[in-house]
């Protein structure tokens, strides 16, 4: 197949494109840099089944452009703002980032006849729901950040093209994503700090907020599994591991991979690391588990594995360009 990667160079996405290469599909990769950066694709450029475009996809001319040019039989949705923060502080970011450029990709996708979306959304629609763990057809969904809101959006305005345009979707609510190539995420602001000061520790809101972490591997896994044994007009499930893991247990594991002690941890308060926060997440993962599927790492593992990976990466001077 030829395959559309939005947000081609973030974190998901690089992790991603190898495996779809090594399968044999050609990747079209776009990204606007704002969050991914150059390293994450530098792998892949002299590869002829591999293409990049530096793009903002809210520019709805140029992505129409990119479909006539390269007509994909798949597009693989990952592009969005993913620092939820942000989105607090401009309310109309994940408004043009997420939902806006989503409208823009299906809207080109229509016209095209492009007929399949693999789209990345995340637990955050949940907002604070009374469930835990929470299915996918729980409700009413009352998101509590712009961020989750406007994946919320993304969701409705897919189902929408899909009902009236013949199209399929397969829809992740993903947990907290880990591993090596992060341009954001716990572990990933805990090694930066720690490069910069070994002796003490910012940690947001109180360190008891506790999260499935899903190893990028098996979130890969995950989304290729549901795309070929669910086959709904909409398939939506949340992509998430059973056991969770707090982020003083994260800020340990970081100071002793990074062979450090005495570490003072400066927790800023509060429940909530910031505004939007969701500070205890369970997803309910039965109804992927229930067709076959099965992550290989639990949650704290997946934890070790991507602070080793990270403190290689940055110890390697890599992450600068
Ligand atoms: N990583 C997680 O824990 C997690 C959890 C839930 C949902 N998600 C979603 O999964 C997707 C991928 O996440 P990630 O962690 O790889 O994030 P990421 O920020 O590393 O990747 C997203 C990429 O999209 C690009 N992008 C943003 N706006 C764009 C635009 N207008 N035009 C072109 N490119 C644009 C960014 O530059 C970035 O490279 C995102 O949609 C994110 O919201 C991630």
């Amino acid at each position: 197949m030829r395959i559309l990667v939005t947000g081609g160079a973030g974190f998901i996405a690089s992790n991603l494109t190898p495996r779809l290469l090594g399968a044999g599909h050609e990747v079209v990769a776009v990204d606007n840099l704002q969050l991914g950066t150059r390293a994450h694709i530098r792998p892949f450029l002299g590869n002829p089944q591999y293409t990049f475009w530096k793009l903002d996809l809210l520019d709805l001319p140029k992505v129409d452009e990119l479909f006539t040019t390269h007509k994909p039989d798949l597009v693989w949705h990952l592009a969005a703002n993913s620092d939820i923060s942000f989105g607090t502080t401009y309310t109309d970011f994940d408004l043009k980032g997420g939902t806006l450029v989503t409208y823009n990709i299906l809207e080109s996708m229509r016209k095209h006849d492009v007929k399949r979306i693999v789209f990345s959304s995340s637990g955050a629609v949940y907002g604070e729901p009374l469930m835990l763990p929470t299915p996918e057809d729980y409700g009413p969904l009352w998101p509590i950040s712009l961020y989750a809101a406007s994946k919320l959006a993304c969701e409705a305005l897919i189902s929408a093209f899909c009902f009236n345009y013949d199209m399929q979707a397969w829809i992740y609510r993903f947990g907290n994503i880990v591993g090596p190539n992060p341009t954001h995420g716990v572990s990933f602001d805990f090694v930066k700090k720690l490069l910069k000061d070994p002796r003490r520790l910012e940690i947001l809101g109180d360190g008891t907020q506790t999260k499935p972490y899903v190893y990028v591997e098996d979130c890969i896994d995950g989304m290729a599994f549901g795309f070929q044994h669910a086959q709904d007009r909409v398939n939506c499930f949340n992509l998430a591991v059973e056991d969770w893991t707090s982020v003083r247990t994260i800020a340990e594991v970081t100071v002793a991979t990074m062979g450090l002690s005495n570490v003072e941890f400066a927790f800023t308060g509060g429940s909530r690391g910031w505004t939007g926060d969701v500070p205890k997440v369970r997803l309910d993962t039965g109804k992927l588990t229930r067709l076959g599927w099965k992550p290989r790492l639990t949650s704290d593992e997946a934890i070790v594995q991507t602070a080793d990976a990270i403190v290689a990466q940055m110890r390697a001077g890599w992450g600068k360009g």
